[in-house]
């Protein structure tokens, strides 16, 4: 609760009193104030015992209190603040609701020459088309933003007061600078308004209006509740925000021109790709409402706690592979014709790449089920998106397109979340320049990234440094648009789902050797494709499975492409006890189903050569180490320390806090199997660790409390009722942070 000795509001409207109703029920112990002209307002006010005291006068009442609140409309603010100004005393602190700042604090600097320190200017996103006293509720902010918009002269002091108040109420504040608040606003509130009320005030003028109203359902009731609001803070608001109004109207009406010209030509393609990516925007938005998408969630500590012991039995499915889900997106979407894809991961790394192509104009219907249907536009038909792609934890993502979007006519940026911002862009860039594209990177060669389109890139022979697919796809991908031939040269063998798919499109990679070679100017033919469930996702499993005694578990249809199969040839290895049942052929790739039971494993040198096949399988590979008999040695893989986080440095942290002995080198790590015990360990945002320990439990002397899971969704989203079906005992809780 704020100290504050008595709070005044200056406005008893919904605002004003509904902040008095939630201090009230929230148990602010201090006396509570109100003021306004209208005095009927006042005596409803004590009447509702929201107030105990109340005046028409302001001045009457400031020296009660510590903290006033200014819920007078934004037009008429300036003159009370400078009216009022004169008396404040130093510890004092005000601060005002308006819903448009720029005007309000040029005005307010015009009467009094500068901000005074005293005032923070404040914007509570609530509110209802009720108005008055009579409409105050306690609940109006609660889980709502605040935002504060503090300038250079305002003290931190007053400022912290402020957020103290509002979080009182159970509001969630935020700071914001005044332009950037007036410009938001402008777009998600202001021109929201202003179309309900023109549409509203259109249909009304007609001579049917009657007959409009009586036949009026569900979508005209959505669309205009916000018409029924207060004329006269509206047309303030307008005044006040003019321009940046103004602005919102432009973008607005020329998205409108758009779709005009989709209906009027019965361009059902183009109707499509508007529609669905605003369909797919809204139900994102309802996410993030609900706080359940992982942008979201980055804000929050997903915790597991995994107790020890458990089993392992039963018949599962897991979700379809990441590799070959970015690919069917970017493949169907270059190609001509309609794509179909099932078994698509619904995970938010595919679903990253998805929206991102939705914002270059792809129609794409979906995800329902595993299943998208891709209207491809052709190679040359992609659209220059309207800001920056962002491309979340996805190093797949960004490495992938860089290569696709060095070919377009235009310019794009892609952005990632806080690890994928670390992450080393310069192996995509570097070669792509000697194509002749022009890239930008941040310091370091990190994110975000500018590609600047180009049109005439040239074919190169590349010798990659490091084993990527990633790389190699990049520079295929970017092959396609260049002109004469690309030879990618790998140092050790990596997964080959590029060349395959594309093949599978009609565009044909060779292979010589140790190079895959593409030639530029083909192009793709949409068809199905099938999308296995994800080996790298399996790998849990079978670790889960070969380190739990009397376990026995069918995983099915798990891809077994042979540049992935490092997790069951290093398993085999050690002695798991693995059979593949069914292989067959799906869409171009292997497909088995893996049955796997518990055996004794013991501990073995890592062959080199696995090491790219197993890449993002060696954390929970270092579980099998934890459970072998005797030494596990990992070398040349120091590919770990720049994934989603430095796999080698998390694994041997939390290898640390169980008791498992091991020794960490630069590129790899030596493991001791035996016992452990438990503890809390780190997973650092990184998804592939996150699930790694939650293994670890299953043979842990105590549980294990894993930090930061939220990341799991980006390759897994339902890792843990999968994990709990077969037998472990995993729970998740959610921890603000
Ligand atoms: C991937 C390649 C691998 C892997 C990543 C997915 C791909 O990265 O770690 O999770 O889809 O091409 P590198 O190619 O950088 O090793």
């Amino acid at each position: 609760m704020p100290d504050e000795q008595g709070i005044l509001v200056i406005g008893l409207g919904l605002i004003g009193s509904s902040l008095l109703a939630a201090l009230r029920k929230n148990g602010y112990q201090g006396r509570l104030l109100g003021c306004d002209r209208d005095k009927d307002s006042v005596a409803t006010a004590l009447e509702m015992q929201l107030i105990d005291e109340g005046h028409t006068e302001p001045q009457a009442m400031l020296s009660s209190a510590s903290l006033v609140v200014l819920a007078v409309p934004v037009m008429t603010l300036p003159e009370l603040v400078g009216h009022l100004a004169p008396s404040v005393r130093p510890d004092q602190v005000m601060t005002d609701v308006g819903s448009t700042k720029g005007a309000m604090c040029e005005a307010i600097i015009r009467r009094l020459g500068e901000m005074p320190s005293w005032l923070v200017p404040g914007h509570p996103i609530a509110g209802s088309e009720r108005s008055g006293v009579s409409a105050a509720n306690a609940e109006l902010y609660c889980r709502h933003r605040v935002i504060l918009t503090p300038v250079d002269q305002t003290a931190p002091t007053a400022v912290t007061r402020v957020e103290k108040l509002w979080r009182a109420c159970g509001a969630e504040v935020e700071t914001l600078s005044v332009e950037h608040h007036d410009a938001v606003l402008a777009r998600t509130s202001h021109l929201p308004h202003l179309l309900a009320f023109s549409l509203v005030d259109g249909l009304a003028r007609r001579d049917e209006r009657l007959e409009i109203f009586r036949y009026a359902a569900g979508g005209f009731r959505d669309f205009t509740r916000i018409a029924g609001s207060d004329p006269v803070m509206w047309r303030d608001i307008y005044l006040a925000n003019r321009d940046a109004v103004l602005a919102a109207l432009n973008e607005f009406e020329s998205g409108v021109k758009q779709l005009r010209q989709a209906v009027e030509s019965g361009d059902g393609d183009a109707m499509l790709s508007i529609l669905s990516r605003a369909s797919h925007a809204r139900h994102y938005f309802d996410t993030l409402l609900n706080q359940k998408s992982y942008q979201a969630m980055e804000q929050r500590n997903i915790r597991y706690r995994a107790a020890h012991g458990g089993k392992v039995q039963g018949r599962i499915r897991v979700p379809g592979d990441k590799s070959m889900s970015h690919r069917a997106i970017m493949l169907g979407a270059l190609a001509e014709g309609v794509t179909e894809v099932e078994g698509f991961l619904e995970g938010e790394d595919s679903l990253a790449t998805l929206q991102a192509f939705r914002e270059m104009g792809v129609a794409i219907e979906g995800p329902h089920q595993g299943r998208v249907v891709i209207h491809g536009v052709g190679l040359h038909g992609l659209k220059q998106p309207a800001g920056a792609l962002y491309l979340g934890n996805s190093g797949t993502a960004m490495r992938l397109f860089s290569g696709l979007l060095a070919g377009q006519s235009f310019t794009t940026t892609l952005t990632g979340d806080a690890s994928l911002t670390r992450r080393p862009m310069d192996r995509v860039a570097q070669p792509l320049r000697l194509m002749g594209a022009s890239i930008e990177t941040a310091e370091g060669g990190r994110p975000p990234l500018s590609i600047h389109g180009k049109q005439g890139l040239r074919g190169i022979d590349y010798d990659m440094p490091m084993a990527s697919a990633q790389v190699k796809s990049c520079l295929l991908l970017a092959g396609m648009y260049a002109e004469g031939t690309t030879r990618v040269r790998e140092p050790a063998t990596t997964r080959d789902h590029t060349e395959r798919m594309l093949t599978g499109f009609g565009y044909p990679v060779r292979r010589e050797g140790d190079q895959a070679i593409i030639e530029g100017g083909g192009r793709l033919t949409a068809g199905p494709i099938d999308v296995p469930a994800d080996i790298s996702s399996a790998a849990f499993f079978l670790v889960a499975a070969a380190i739990t005694p009397e376990a026995d578990l069918v995983l099915e249809h798990v891809g077994i492409n042979p540049t992935r199969i490092g997790v069951i040839n290093i398993l085999r290895q050690m002695g798991a006890n693995l059979e593949l049942l069914d292989q067959r052929e799906v869409g171009g790739e292997p497909v088995a189903d893996i049955r796997v039971r518990h055996s004794r494993l013991k501990g073995i040198d890592i062959p080199v050569d696995q090491v790219p096949l197993a890449i993002d399988e060696l954390p929970v590979l270092f579980i099998a180490a934890a459970n072998a008999e005797g030494v596990t040695r990992l070398r040349e893989a120091s590919e770990l320390r720049v994934k989603e986080s430095d796999r080698l440095q998390a694994m041997a942290d939390g290898l640390t806090v169980l008791g498992v002995e091991h020794t960490l080198y630069e590129d790899g790590i030596d493991i001791t199997g035996g016992h452990y015990g438990g503890g809390r360990v780190d997973s650092l945002g990184d998804h592939r660790i996150a699930m790694a320990f939650t293994v670890a439990a299953l043979r842990a002397g105590e549980d294990i409390l894993i930090e930061d899971c939220a990341n799991v969704a980006t390759s897994f989203p339902d890792f843990l009722q999968l994990v709990n079906r077969i037998g472990l005992r995993v729970e998740e809780q959610t921890v603000d942070s």
